[in-house]
């Protein structure tokens, strides 16, 4: 059950069996998963969204890059970390023409992608055209590209041999349950929510099917604590937990989330020899949200970046880098200057510092299900 599957673990094993002889042939920085194939939305976009349409300001990329770099964050995203740890670098974004590397994988997420097609009728709010089934449909493109071009030797593509060593991550779902919210309510979303995980199965399932062995599927945090939602979707005060969190949107997730980690319980039985991850991110961002001090951050339910202060820091008239004027005033929305001390960033993203404490979780594995260590299976690269 708690093996792994990829085709590279001789050499590992011998590799071990060297190092410990102290024989050094093996370079001692040695990871099972040698790429990293991510599909997502602006959780996980390295620079994807901003790549096609590019106009992201700062003080997006304010903490790590120094400037705006196509994440939706103050620095670096958890597959950022993800990427360190496993000593590779930061997975290129397939939609990014320029200064791409692909020998370590790619990265289909995009900012404000869904599970399902977009229904442009339906969202009011912006959405990607890049959903998952266009995500999954460049994934394929790539590996036919990559299977044609290997052997030309010039390409910053990896050998083909990598999709069975690679790391598929998916942390995709947030905009299917989020985007219809304020219109249609949690009983309307939850019409089509099992279409949405049936949907990330089938994902899976066609990945495996083109050599993918190992899937981390993490689970969706809880909006219901996020500074945007608390201010733009209906709520009594009786909604609000001892936490200043929404009940009753936190309880739609975690149905949503059950449903998701039954689903990969029986994708995980369809598809033999391979790892079918579920992560437990929701546990790591509600605890940040509920206990910030515990982890060496000040604020939970409020943003760093955004306009008007108070209790969640965010008017959904001015997104954090603009600037607008209302009544003859104008407003800017800006950054806090201590964005390490937040959960987050702008009313819906999650700061660098939240993202790297979810990244040590998911690395350590005490929140997959089943149980995976990263460690077990690479030299984790420290990061700072
Ligand atoms: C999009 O949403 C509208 C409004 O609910 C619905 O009438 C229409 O059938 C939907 N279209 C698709 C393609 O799902
Ligand atoms: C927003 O920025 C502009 C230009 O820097 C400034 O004139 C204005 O006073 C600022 N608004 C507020 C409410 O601080
Ligand atoms: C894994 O991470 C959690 C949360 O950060 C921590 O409490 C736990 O001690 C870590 N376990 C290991 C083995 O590093």
């Amino acid at each position: 059950m708690n093996e792994i599957y990829i085709s590279s673990r001789p050499c590992l094993v011998i590799c071990i069996v060297l190092i410990a002889l102290l024989v050094p042939i093996c370079d001692a920085k040695k990871c099972a998963f040698e790429a990293i194939f991510n599909f997502g939305d602006s959780n996980s976009d390295t620079g994807g969204f901003w790549a096609a349409f590019p106009a992201e300001r700062p003080p997006y990329g304010m903490t790590y890059f120094k400037r705006p770099s196509g994440r939706a964050t103050d620095g670096r995203v958890i597959i950022d970390f993800l990427a360190q740890g496993l000593g590779q670098p930061f997975v290129s974004p397939y939609l990014q023409s320029i200064g791409s590397d692909y020998r370590h994988g790619a990265n289909f997420a995009t900012l404000a992608s869904t599970v399902r097609l977009p229904n442009t009728s339906l969202f009011v709010t912006g959405v990607s055209p890049f959903s998952l089934a266009i995500q999954l449909n460049q994934m394929k493109q790539f590996k036919v590209r990559v299977d044609e071009l290997h052997s030309s030797g010039k390409t910053n593509l990896p050998p083909p041999e990598i999709f069975g060593k690679s790391l598929y991550t998916f942390y995709i779902g947030q905009n299917d349950f989020t985007g219809n919210l304020a219109y249609i309510g949690i009983s309307g979303v939850k019409q089509y929510l099992p279409q949405v995980v049936s949907q990330i199965a089938s994902t899976i399932k066609e990945i495996y099917a083109l050599g993918g062995r190992t899937f981390l599927v993490l689970n969706l945090a809880p909006i219901g604590c996020y500074p945007a939602f608390l201010v733009e979707l209906p709520h009594g005060n009786s909604d609000i937990d001892s936490f200043g969190c929404m009940i009753s949107y936190n309880n739609a997730v975690v149905e949503y989330n059950d449903m998701l980690k039954e689903a990969m319980e029986q994708t995980r039985k369809n598809i033999p020899n391979a790892n079918v991850i579920y992560v437990d991110i929701h546990t790591v961002m509600l605890e940040l949200f509920q206990h910030p001090t515990a982890h060496g951050l000040k604020y939970g339910t409020k943003a760093c970046c955004g306009e008007g202060g108070g209790a969640y820091n965010f008017n959904p008239k001015v997104f954090c880098g603009n600037s607008k004027i209302i009544n003859g005033q104008t407003l800017n929305a800006t950054a806090c200057s201590d964005p390490y001390n937040y959960v987050s960033w702008d009313g819906i993203h999650a700061t660098e510092a939240a993202n790297k404490l979810v990244a040590y979780a998911i690395l350590n594995g005490s929140y997959s299900h089943p149980a995976f260590s990263l460690y077990k299976y690479c030299d984790i690269q420290p990061f700072t």
